[in-house]
């Protein structure tokens, strides 16, 4: 099999059929009566595609797309997801193959701490991905809490507000304040994904040392939140004596922001690693939905400790 199948560059022509096989694939492994529901309001791969069609890449058997795999440039940090292949031609091999560039551009870009979200009972997928090099390491959840009614929260800005220079000093500030997180964490390629595609917003915290936190937001059907909800894609605050306080602030700037937009959820994830920024969101009423597990290559914590207020999930 291994020899019919030609991995190479996703085109925009493929995105239907690769958003297909995503549901399919997705519903089928969970068990979905009818696997096209499966995140049937979601849409990552058309949105990851324009982010950077460089790093996106499909698997063709017979002329026909049979997977793809989409990668993720967060400065010394990057992730893959949505790998996934369609379901009558599952173990032969594909998603090995696909994982081949997938390494490649992991190299090409210097990342330094390389990882994925998976299913944490799924032997086959811990299997796939430790013969990668990633290891096992903390549960991630993915929470979720119902958006209060909120008053409008003074001193906080929008990305979609600021001109041009003005953005330029943003996304300077923001790499500086996840650099003393994680030496080289930028997450600025979705900062302006977010602008560029109009997938939500991102909320800036100020305080008298400058930019304090922020947190990226999809917000809403075809974006990575879904109907009725804004997703947390990452939020970070400022290392240091005040972080747990900037966190709770941020997070009601968040449920501020997601009422404005008239949405019922917020969603976020959280590497349990962060005991610290777990519990702030349970107290502040967050539930786990589901969870998965974060894979790590090296097998090292990255930015997972539990001294730093951080939000995502790899997915
Ligand atoms: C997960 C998925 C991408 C795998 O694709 P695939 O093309 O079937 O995978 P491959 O055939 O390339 O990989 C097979 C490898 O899985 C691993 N594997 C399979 N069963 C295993 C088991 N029981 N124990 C350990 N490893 C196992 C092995 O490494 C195997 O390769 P090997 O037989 O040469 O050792 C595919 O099943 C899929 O699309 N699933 C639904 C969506 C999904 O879960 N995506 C991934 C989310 S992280």
């Amino acid at each position: 099999m291994q020899g019919g199948v030609i991995v190479r560059a996703l085109g925009e022509k493929d995105l239907s059929e690769a958003k297909r096989i995503f549901h399919v694939a997705f519903g089928t492994f969970l068990g979905l009566p009818n696997p096209m529901e499966f995140c049937a309001d979601r849409d990552y791969v058309r949105t990851r595609y324009i982010a950077d069609p460089s790093a996106a890449f499909g698997a063709e058997v017979d002329g026909k797309l049979v997977g793809s795999n989409f990668v993720a440039n967060w400065g010394s940090v990057g992730f893959f997801g949505p790998l996934t292949i369609r379901p009558d031609y599952w173990d032969r091999g594909i998603a090995k193959r696909l994982l081949e560039p997938t390494m490649e551009i992991f190299t090409k870009w210097g990342t330094k701490h390389a990882g994925l979200f998976t299913f944490a009972h799924s032997p086959k997928h811990i299997g796939l991905y430790q013969r990668f090099g990633f290891w096992p390491r903390f549960l991630t959840v993915i929470m979720s809490a119902e958006v209060r009614p909120t008053e409008k929260i003074q001193g906080c800005t929008r990305y979609s507000e600021l001109g041009d220079s003005e953005r330029t000093v943003c996304l300077h500030d923001a790499a500086e304040l996840t650099n003393a997180i994680y030496d080289g964490l930028d997450v600025g390629s979705e900062i302006r994904a977010i602008a560029a595609q109009g997938l939500g917003d991102t909320v800036l915290l100020s305080d008298s040392s400058g930019l304090g936190g922020f947190a990226l937001c999809h917000c809403g059907a075809d974006t990575e939140a879904g109907n009725d909800t804004c997703y947390i894609k990452f939020a970070a605050t400022r290392p240091g004596k005040n972080a747990a306080q900037l966190f709770d602030r941020l997070l009601d700037i968040c449920e501020s922001f997601a009422a404005s937009r008239h949405l019922k959820r917020i969603e976020a994830g959280m590497n349990l690693a962060r005991q610290k920024a777990y519990r702030r969101m349970l107290a502040r009423g967050f539930r786990t939905v589901f969870q998965g597990i974060t894979m790590h290559k090296p097998n090292q914590p990255g930015y997972s400790r539990s001294s730093l207020y951080v939000i995502d999930d790899w997915r």
